[in-house]
């Protein structure tokens, strides 16, 4: 029976090749995403996999969204935690809804999603948990308190969560990726960005497939002795 695995923000950028690298590898995706309908109807063309509106900031509405996957698809296996957003700005400067938001949505979804999902994986034995922090969430990034904040804590959620999924079956890990190109690292000022990449020892960006490659090895069967783990893909830009 192939496995059901489950993508938070997986219509677009990194989200969008763990999806199809997933799908790829014999699993049945669900890939869930925010608002943007236009993306996820040409996702759900080109791949064929199955797509779900909802907030992961919300609680009720992952918990009415999970239901609906497992109403479809079967019992949940594998959870990706990679929706994610970014409300940059320095400290002086930031308001409290860009920090709520990015708290919101980074760090509070992981209690939302995997909160709706423990209880069934406890059950059976097994679950994969696969959550994506950052390279700034382990290093700090000027302009970016809340998405630190809560990169980091995505970090500690996951080791406490490994302890307590370990005997049974559950494994919990985290990849932090380095600037990968997508929209996301897109947004970020241009004479900024070329500043980044010149910091970038392999001396360019990421590829959303080289963290879908990461993930879907965590993912994995073979990953069973691998938990609580963070799994680094930044091209050599900081060894934590
Ligand atoms: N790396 C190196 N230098 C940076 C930098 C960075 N990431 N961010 C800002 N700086 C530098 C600027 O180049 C500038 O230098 P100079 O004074 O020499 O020109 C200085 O810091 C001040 O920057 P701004 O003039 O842009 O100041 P601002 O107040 O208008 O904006 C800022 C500050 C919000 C931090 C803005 O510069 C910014 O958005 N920087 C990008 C921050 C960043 O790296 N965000 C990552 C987004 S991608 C992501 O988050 C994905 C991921 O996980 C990796
Ligand atoms: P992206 O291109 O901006 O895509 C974000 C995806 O997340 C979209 O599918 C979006 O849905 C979804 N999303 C955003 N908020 C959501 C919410 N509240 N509920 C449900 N889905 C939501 O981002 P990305 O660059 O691929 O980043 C993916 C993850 O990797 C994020 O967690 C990010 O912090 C992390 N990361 C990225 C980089 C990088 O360099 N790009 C580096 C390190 C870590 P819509 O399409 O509907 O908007």
């Amino acid at each position: 029976m192939a496995r059901v695995a489950v993508v938070t923000g997986g219509t677009r950028g990194i989200g969008c090749a763990i999806s199809v690298a997933l799908k790829d590898a014999g699993y049945k995706v669900a890939a869930n995403y925010a608002g943007n309908d236009e993306a996820a109807a040409k996702f759900k063309e080109e791949t064929g996999i199955d797509v779900y509106k909802w907030n992961v900031a919300s609680f009720a509405e992952c918990k009415e969204g999970l239901a609906a996957i497992e109403a479809e698809l079967g019992p949940i296996d594998v959870v990706v935690n990679n929706a994610g957003i970014t409300r940059d700005a320095v400290l002086h400067k930031m308001s409290p809804e860009q920090w709520n938001a990015v708290i919101d949505t980074d760090l509070t979804s992981l209690f939302n999603m995997c909160r709706n999902v423990i209880e069934g994986m406890r059950e059976r034995g097994f679950g994969r948990i696969v959550n994506i922090s950052s390279i700034n969430g382990q290093k700090g990034q000027m302009g970016q308190t809340n998405y630190s904040a809560a990169k980091a804590g995505l970090i500690g959620f996951s080791k406490a969560l490994a302890q307590e999924g370990a005997s049974k079956g559950i494994t919990v890990n985290v990849v932090a990726p380095g600037y990968i190109n997508t929209e996301m690292v897109a947004a970020v000022p241009e004479p900024v960005l070329a500043k980044i990449i010149g910091q970038i020892p392999v001396g360019r960006l990421g590829k959303a497939e080289e963290i879908a490659r990461a993930v879907t090895f965590l993912a994995s069967d073979d990953a069973g002795f691998i938990t609580g783990a963070t799994m680094t893909v930044n091209g050599g830009q900081y060894y934590a």
